[in-house]
């Protein structure tokens, strides 16, 4: 219910600068970001890789209209790429990469920009010996980003997809995109979106989860399954075993933070579970989408606002 209006709330300049600024904010988002340079991203990987879990690393930001940050940001992942290399920690760690961060949004030429600056990244990983999995963001840049993922994969085919359930295409998505070996996260979807395009109840969007897990784990495809729901989790597993799935042939993944040890329940209990880690400055939009699923951090979080003015 608080959903919507967080989001929308979110947009404001004002509010962003109040945030960013505020102390307390820097406890909050420490529970869901390690940290802001590369450093903080490698030493959190090698923490999580010891407790036998693999890793998605997430350099923030997004919607940049700045060529140069663009830039910024694509150097941040060769960085990142290469220190993971040099710990041994790349067959365990990918990145996962948003095209808005490196230039989709720009007014000129966002398409061709953001292609050739995944390609960038795409190179280095496979170098690296790990992959890239490119984010899907809100429904206005799906088809583009699908458009720039089937591209990519002429060159990199190990490059991952992000399908969201709350999206009336989904499903149609989820067969597109299961054939072998493609992988394919599959979330529920984190933006505020219109009831044109997008599920809006709880239960129908679980609903079109369970649909698209079907699809992608009957398929050929190499299905990662990324929720918290303990619904959606038990689904998942007995959808694995009816379709005769190996662990080795899926994955859980979950983020950064957020129930940690359920995290290390599903690796001892022999899956495949992988943590994405977002590291860096450009926290606010993460935070807020992160507040807006999450009731009892909003009230503590707005509580410590109110009480600043
Ligand atoms: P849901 O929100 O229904 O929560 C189910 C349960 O999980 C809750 O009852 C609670 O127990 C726990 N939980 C959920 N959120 C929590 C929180 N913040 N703090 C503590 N507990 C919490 N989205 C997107 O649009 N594009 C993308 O590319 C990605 N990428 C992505 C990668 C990975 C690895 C994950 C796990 C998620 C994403 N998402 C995403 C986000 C996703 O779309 C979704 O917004 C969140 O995962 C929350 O949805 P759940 O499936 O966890 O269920």
């Amino acid at each position: 219910m608080l959903r919507q209006p967080l989001l929308l709330l979110a947009r404001s300049d004002q509010v962003k600068r109040l945030v960013t600024t505020m102390p307390v904010s820097a406890g909050i988002v420490r529970g869901y970001v390690p940290g802001e340079d590369t450093q903080d991203a490698v030493e959190a990987t090698a923490g999580l890789v010891d407790d036998h879990l693999r890793v998605t690393l997430d350099y923030l930001g997004e919607d940049t209209l700045d060529a140069d940050q663009a830039d910024a940001t694509v150097q941040a992942y060769l960085d990142l790429l290469s220190s993971l290399a040099a710990r041994g920690l790349t067959r365990h760690a990918e990145v996962s990469v948003k095209l808005s961060a490196i230039g989709q949004a720009l007014p000129q030429y966002g398409h061709k920009i953001a292609l050739e600056n995944a390609r960038t990244i795409c190179r280095a990983a496979r170098n690296a010996g790990t992959t890239v999995t490119i984010d899907m963001e809100d429904h206005t840049t799906t088809d583009a980003t699908l458009a720039t993922l089937r591209e990519l994969r002429k060159d990199f085919p190990e490059t991952g997809a992000v399908l969201q359930a709350y999206l009336h295409r989904t499903e149609s998505d989820c067969r597109a995109l299961s054939y072998e070996g493609s992988r394919v996260r599959l979330c529920k979807g984190a933006y505020d979106e219109p009831d044109e395009v997008a599920f809006q109840s709880r239960l129908d969007v679980d609903k079109s989860y369970v649909r698209c897990l079907k699809v992608l784990l009957s398929g050929q495809g190499y299905p990662m399954i990324a929720t918290h729901d303990p619904r959606m989790i038990r689904i998942a597993s007995s959808l694995a075993s009816r379709y005769g799935r190996e662990a080795a042939s899926y994955e859980f993944q979950m983020l950064y933070g957020i129930r940690p040890d359920e995290q290390l329940r599903l690796a001892e209990a022999g899956e495949s579970m992988r943590v994405y880690v977002p590291y860096g400055t450009e926290w606010y939009g993460y935070l807020m989408r992160r507040l807006a699923e999450r009731p009892q951090n909003l009230t503590f979080f707005l509580r410590s606002l109110i009480s600043k003015q």
